[in-house]
Protein backbone atom coordinates (compact mmCIF):
# COMPACT_ATOMS: atom_id res chain seq x y z
CA UNK A 1 0.00 0.00 0.00
CA UNK A 2 1.53 3.52 -0.81
CA UNK A 3 1.76 5.77 2.05
CA UNK A 4 1.04 9.43 1.64
CA UNK A 5 3.76 11.59 3.18
CA UNK A 6 1.75 14.47 2.75
CA UNK A 7 -0.76 13.05 5.69
CA UNK A 8 0.53 14.43 9.02
CA UNK A 9 -0.76 12.31 12.39
CA UNK A 10 -2.30 14.60 14.79
CA UNK A 11 -1.19 14.12 18.47
CA UNK A 12 -4.19 15.79 19.48
CA UNK A 13 -7.91 15.17 18.01
CA UNK A 14 -11.07 17.25 19.16
CA UNK A 15 -14.55 17.10 17.23
CA UNK A 16 -17.33 18.58 17.69
CA UNK A 17 -16.77 18.77 21.76
CA UNK A 18 -19.19 20.41 23.51
CA UNK A 19 -19.41 21.05 27.30
CA UNK A 20 -21.78 23.17 29.62
CA UNK A 21 -21.61 23.70 33.40
CA UNK A 22 -24.46 22.43 35.12
CA UNK A 23 -25.94 26.07 35.27
CA UNK A 24 -26.83 24.84 31.41
CA UNK A 25 -23.76 27.79 30.43
CA UNK A 26 -22.40 26.20 27.32
CA UNK A 27 -19.13 26.91 27.02
CA UNK A 28 -17.62 25.05 24.41
CA UNK A 29 -19.72 24.28 21.57
CA UNK A 30 -19.43 21.86 19.13
CA UNK A 31 -15.54 22.75 18.87
CA UNK A 32 -13.39 20.91 16.54
CA UNK A 33 -9.86 21.18 16.13
CA UNK A 34 -6.42 18.98 15.72
CA UNK A 35 -2.75 19.67 16.56
CA UNK A 36 -0.04 17.33 14.25
CA UNK A 37 2.36 15.32 16.57
CA UNK A 38 5.60 17.36 16.95
CA UNK A 39 4.15 21.12 16.72
CA UNK A 40 3.97 23.69 18.97
CA UNK A 41 0.38 25.62 18.92
CA UNK A 42 -0.75 27.98 20.66
CA UNK A 43 -4.75 28.78 21.28
CA UNK A 44 -5.86 32.30 21.75
CA UNK A 45 -9.32 34.15 22.95
CA UNK A 46 -10.90 36.76 25.02
CA UNK A 47 -11.61 35.98 28.62
CA UNK A 48 -14.16 33.38 29.11
CA UNK A 49 -13.89 31.93 25.55
CA UNK A 50 -13.61 28.83 27.23
CA UNK A 51 -9.58 27.83 26.85
CA UNK A 52 -9.51 26.98 30.29
CA UNK A 53 -12.29 24.65 29.96
CA UNK A 54 -10.94 23.36 26.90
CA UNK A 55 -7.70 22.07 27.81
CA UNK A 56 -9.16 20.45 31.33
CA UNK A 57 -11.36 18.70 28.91
CA UNK A 58 -8.22 17.42 26.88
CA UNK A 59 -6.40 16.56 30.47
CA UNK A 60 -9.54 14.07 31.30
CA UNK A 61 -10.28 16.91 33.96
CA UNK A 62 -14.04 17.44 33.19
CA UNK A 63 -16.32 15.41 31.33
CA UNK A 64 -17.61 16.38 27.77
CA UNK A 65 -21.42 16.78 26.92
CA UNK A 66 -20.74 15.17 23.67
CA UNK A 67 -17.75 15.00 21.23
CA UNK A 68 -14.92 13.02 20.63
CA UNK A 69 -11.20 13.48 22.09
CA UNK A 70 -7.96 11.87 20.72
CA UNK A 71 -5.14 12.27 22.40
CA UNK A 72 -2.01 10.19 20.78
CA UNK A 73 0.57 10.16 23.60
CA UNK A 74 0.95 10.69 28.13
CA UNK A 75 -0.21 14.20 28.84
CA UNK A 76 1.09 16.64 30.91
CA UNK A 77 -0.18 19.80 32.25
CA UNK A 78 1.19 23.11 33.07
CA UNK A 79 -1.10 25.54 35.10
CA UNK A 80 -0.80 29.55 35.24
CA UNK A 81 0.51 29.70 38.65
CA UNK A 82 3.26 27.08 39.36
CA UNK A 83 2.42 27.36 43.07
CA UNK A 84 -0.85 25.61 42.41
CA UNK A 85 1.19 22.26 41.10
CA UNK A 86 4.33 22.50 42.71
CA UNK A 87 3.70 20.63 45.95
CA UNK A 88 7.24 19.31 47.63
CA UNK A 89 9.90 21.26 49.20
CA UNK A 90 12.44 21.01 46.48
CA UNK A 91 13.18 20.94 42.91
CA UNK A 92 14.12 17.38 42.79
CA UNK A 93 11.43 15.59 45.22
CA UNK A 94 8.74 17.39 43.69
CA UNK A 95 9.39 15.51 40.38
CA UNK A 96 10.37 12.93 42.15
CA UNK A 97 6.48 12.71 43.69
CA UNK A 98 5.03 13.03 40.37
CA UNK A 99 6.56 9.60 39.55
CA UNK A 100 5.55 7.92 42.70
CA UNK A 101 2.44 5.74 40.85
CA UNK A 102 5.15 4.83 38.36
CA UNK A 103 6.54 2.47 40.72
CA UNK A 104 10.15 2.71 39.88
CA UNK A 105 13.48 1.76 41.47
CA UNK A 106 15.12 4.62 43.55
CA UNK A 107 18.16 4.62 40.45
CA UNK A 108 15.87 5.14 37.98
CA UNK A 109 13.67 7.94 39.63
CA UNK A 110 16.86 10.18 40.05
CA UNK A 111 17.84 9.04 36.35
CA UNK A 112 14.50 10.51 35.24
CA UNK A 113 14.36 13.42 37.27
CA UNK A 114 18.29 14.31 36.61
CA UNK A 115 16.75 14.02 33.02
CA UNK A 116 13.80 15.85 32.85
CA UNK A 117 15.97 18.80 34.44
CA UNK A 118 18.27 18.41 31.95
CA UNK A 119 15.85 19.30 29.44
CA UNK A 120 14.45 21.96 30.91
CA UNK A 121 18.16 23.91 31.31
CA UNK A 122 17.59 23.66 35.71
CA UNK A 123 20.46 20.56 35.87
CA UNK A 124 22.38 22.96 39.17
CA UNK A 125 18.77 22.89 40.67
CA UNK A 126 17.82 19.38 42.04
CA UNK A 127 18.58 20.49 45.53
CA UNK A 128 17.10 24.06 45.22
CA UNK A 129 14.35 24.66 47.82
CA UNK A 130 10.94 25.70 45.75
CA UNK A 131 10.75 28.97 47.43
CA UNK A 132 14.18 29.82 45.99
CA UNK A 133 12.92 29.71 42.40
CA UNK A 134 11.82 32.80 39.81
CA UNK A 135 8.84 32.60 38.34
CA UNK A 136 9.83 31.30 35.12
CA UNK A 137 12.11 28.54 36.94
CA UNK A 138 8.90 27.39 38.43
CA UNK A 139 7.72 26.97 35.43
CA UNK A 140 10.38 25.24 34.08
CA UNK A 141 10.00 22.42 36.90
CA UNK A 142 6.33 21.79 36.36
CA UNK A 143 7.37 21.31 32.43
CA UNK A 144 10.36 18.86 33.86
CA UNK A 145 7.82 17.17 35.90
CA UNK A 146 5.91 16.02 32.75
CA UNK A 147 9.00 15.12 30.89
CA UNK A 148 10.10 12.81 33.75
CA UNK A 149 6.51 11.19 33.38
CA UNK A 150 7.17 11.42 29.80
CA UNK A 151 4.00 12.83 28.22
CA UNK A 152 4.73 13.93 25.08
CA UNK A 153 1.36 16.19 24.75
CA UNK A 154 1.95 19.29 27.16
CA UNK A 155 -0.83 21.66 27.80
CA UNK A 156 0.22 24.75 29.09
CA UNK A 157 -2.39 26.87 30.27
CA UNK A 158 -1.26 30.53 30.14
CA UNK A 159 2.32 29.49 31.51
CA UNK A 160 3.59 33.29 31.19
CA UNK A 161 0.83 35.03 32.74
CA UNK A 162 2.68 36.01 36.26
CA UNK A 163 5.82 36.07 34.20
CA UNK A 164 7.42 39.52 33.43
CA UNK A 165 9.01 39.81 30.18
CA UNK A 166 12.33 38.32 30.21
CA UNK A 167 11.49 35.06 31.80
CA UNK A 168 8.47 35.17 29.49
CA UNK A 169 10.14 35.24 25.91
CA UNK A 170 12.62 32.35 27.53
CA UNK A 171 10.01 30.30 28.19
CA UNK A 172 7.75 30.17 25.50
CA UNK A 173 11.52 29.71 23.56
CA UNK A 174 12.60 26.97 25.25
CA UNK A 175 9.31 25.06 24.92
CA UNK A 176 9.76 25.63 21.73
CA UNK A 177 13.37 24.09 21.64
CA UNK A 178 12.01 21.78 23.75
CA UNK A 179 8.85 20.06 21.20
CA UNK A 180 10.99 20.31 18.58
CA UNK A 181 14.16 18.73 20.32
CA UNK A 182 11.77 15.73 21.81
CA UNK A 183 9.33 15.94 19.19
CA UNK A 184 6.84 16.72 22.17
CA UNK A 185 3.97 18.38 20.92
CA UNK A 186 1.79 21.28 22.82
CA UNK A 187 -1.17 23.44 23.49
CA UNK A 188 -0.20 26.82 24.87
CA UNK A 189 -3.19 29.18 25.63
CA UNK A 190 -1.93 32.91 25.86
CA UNK A 191 -3.01 36.43 25.58
CA UNK A 192 0.49 37.95 25.13
CA UNK A 193 0.77 37.84 20.84
CA UNK A 194 4.55 38.19 20.38
CA UNK A 195 4.39 34.76 21.80
CA UNK A 196 2.75 33.45 18.28
CA UNK A 197 6.43 34.28 16.89
CA UNK A 198 7.55 31.13 18.39
CA UNK A 199 4.13 29.04 17.56
CA UNK A 200 3.56 26.55 14.44
CA UNK A 201 0.05 27.34 14.14
CA UNK A 202 -2.62 29.04 16.07
CA UNK A 203 -6.46 28.65 16.84
CA UNK A 204 -9.06 31.63 18.01
CA UNK A 205 -11.67 30.59 20.12
CA UNK A 206 -14.61 32.31 20.27
CA UNK A 207 -17.85 31.46 22.56
CA UNK A 208 -16.87 28.00 22.30
CA UNK A 209 -15.55 27.21 18.86
CA UNK A 210 -12.79 27.67 16.65
CA UNK A 211 -13.66 30.51 14.40
CA UNK A 212 -10.29 31.10 12.85
CA UNK A 213 -6.51 28.87 12.87
CA UNK A 214 -3.70 28.21 10.83
CA UNK A 215 -0.52 30.92 10.09
CA UNK A 216 0.32 32.21 13.49
CA UNK A 217 1.37 35.44 12.11
CA UNK A 218 -1.72 35.77 9.78
CA UNK A 219 -3.62 35.39 13.08
CA UNK A 220 -1.40 37.85 15.06
CA UNK A 221 -2.32 40.51 12.41
CA UNK A 222 -6.14 39.59 12.95
CA UNK A 223 -5.85 40.21 16.52
CA UNK A 224 -3.85 43.39 16.38
CA UNK A 225 -5.98 44.84 13.28
CA UNK A 226 -9.05 43.86 16.32
CA UNK A 227 -7.62 45.74 18.99
N1 LIG B 1 -15.85 25.81 37.70
C1 LIG B 1 -16.71 26.55 36.97
N2 LIG B 1 -18.03 26.52 37.21
C2 LIG B 1 -18.91 27.26 36.48
N3 LIG B 1 -18.54 28.05 35.45
C3 LIG B 1 -17.25 28.13 35.16
C4 LIG B 1 -16.25 27.38 35.89
N4 LIG B 1 -15.02 27.65 35.36
C5 LIG B 1 -15.24 28.52 34.35
N5 LIG B 1 -16.56 28.80 34.21
C6 LIG B 1 -17.20 29.65 33.17
O1 LIG B 1 -16.95 29.06 31.90
C7 LIG B 1 -16.70 30.05 30.92
C8 LIG B 1 -15.39 29.74 30.21
O2 LIG B 1 -14.35 29.84 31.15
P1 LIG B 1 -12.84 29.48 30.82
O3 LIG B 1 -12.78 28.20 30.11
O4 LIG B 1 -12.10 29.61 32.11
O5 LIG B 1 -12.44 30.66 29.81
P2 LIG B 1 -11.00 31.22 29.39
O6 LIG B 1 -9.96 30.31 29.93
O7 LIG B 1 -11.04 31.30 27.91
O8 LIG B 1 -10.92 32.61 29.99
C9 LIG B 1 -16.72 31.39 31.64
O9 LIG B 1 -17.99 31.97 31.43
C10 LIG B 1 -16.53 31.02 33.08
O10 LIG B 1 -17.16 31.93 33.93
MG1 LIG C 1 -8.35 30.58 31.24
Amino acid sequence: MPIDQSVTTAAISVRELSFAWASGETVLDRCTLSVPKGEFWMLLGTNGSGKSTLLRLLAGLLKPKSGDIEISDRVGFVFQNPDHQLVMPTVGADIAFGLVSEKLSYIETLHRVKESLSAVNLSQMLRRPIYALSGGQKQRVAIAGAIARHAEVLLLDEPTALLDGENQTDLVASVRELVKQKNLTALWVTHRLNELDYADGAFLLERGQVIDKGDPMRLKQVLLDRS
